[in-house]
């Protein structure tokens, strides 16, 4: 049996070589699903479009069948934190979504995903999916070799928390490449100076939920759409991210600008 390393691997230039296609494959069906994302399509019909997507371009939907998951895709719409299964749920306006995509390009995956906002959508969902963009941002621009993921947990937890919104705590970044979940586990909140010391050549996922209410949640009966306790809105965006020498690099940012709404 195969066991997870305890260490995150640091990888060479091939690797960022390969996860440099997988991120910008990741962005490319990002981009390419965008102009469905409007009042009366399914999250069905989202996933077969994504899924078909995939296909043409010689990729592997990485999450179909991963643990027994059912769809190509995660679509989690309103009070759906993350996990959301595509099926007959028709969008409609004022909804909000995150489509979460993670496929596998050459052995290697790309994992991100962005909010959407469906028709006219209220104040207090912008702002929420805007403060979640920002919030992800925050954390990012913390990666740098030296700092610890715990700088990168409280760039986020400092910045949400002040906008009022709590951050789920149950789902986490995590390491990725020719894996798509390994360590290290990517907390959404931390203290400076704590947790795992960054070093050029990690890759890991960066993606914080934000919830308007409480941050508890729970499992459907499907076994995995994941939901806000309270019923309250949540959003999500993930990039997958490497530490460099001088920084961070973003695998997963959209050669079309779209890393967040609006999309125009
Ligand atoms: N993309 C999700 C993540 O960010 C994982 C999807 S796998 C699934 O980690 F099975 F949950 F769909
Ligand atoms: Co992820
Ligand atoms: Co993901």
């Amino acid at each position: 049996m195969l066991k997870k390393p305890r260490q995150p691997v640091i990888h060479g230039a091939d690797a960022f070589a390969a996860m440099r296609k997988a991120g910008r494959f990741t962005a490319e069906i990002l981009d390419y699903i965008t102009p469905f994302v409007k009042p009366g399509i399914t999250t069905g019909e989202i996933d077969r479009l994504c899924h078909d997507y995939h296909v043409a371009h010689g990729a592997v939907p990485g999450p179909l069948g991963f643990h027994g998951y059912p769809k190509s895709i995660c679509t989690s719409v309103n009070h759906v934190i993350c996990h959301g299964v595509p099926g007959d749920l028709v969008l409609k306006d004022g909804d909000i979504i995150n489509i979460d995509v993670t496929p596998i390009v050459d052995h290697w995956f790309g994992d991100s995903s962005r909010m959407f906002l469906v028709g006219d959508v209220s104040g207090v969902a912008r702002d929420l999916v805007k403060a979640t963009y920002e919030a992800m941002m925050r954390g990012i621009g913390a990666v740098k070799p030296d700092a610890t993921l715990g700088d990168v947990g409280h760039a986020i937890q400092s910045f949400a928390e002040g906008r009022g919104y709590s951050i789920v705590r149950d789902f986490a970044g995590h390491g990725i490449g020719r894996t798509m979940h390994t360590v290290p586990q990517v907390l959404h909140y931390g203290s400076p100076g704590t947790d795992l010391r960054l070093e050029p050549g990690m890759f890991f996922t960066i993606e914080p939920m934000l919830n308007i209410g409480k941050p508890d949640a729970r499992i459907l009966a499907d076994g995995w759409t994941v939901v806000t306790r309270d019923g309250s809105l949540s959003a999500q965006f993930e990039h997958t991210v490497a530490v460099t020498e001088t920084g961070v690099e973003i695998f997963t940012l959209s050669p079309n600008g779209w890393n967040a709404p609006p999309y125009t």
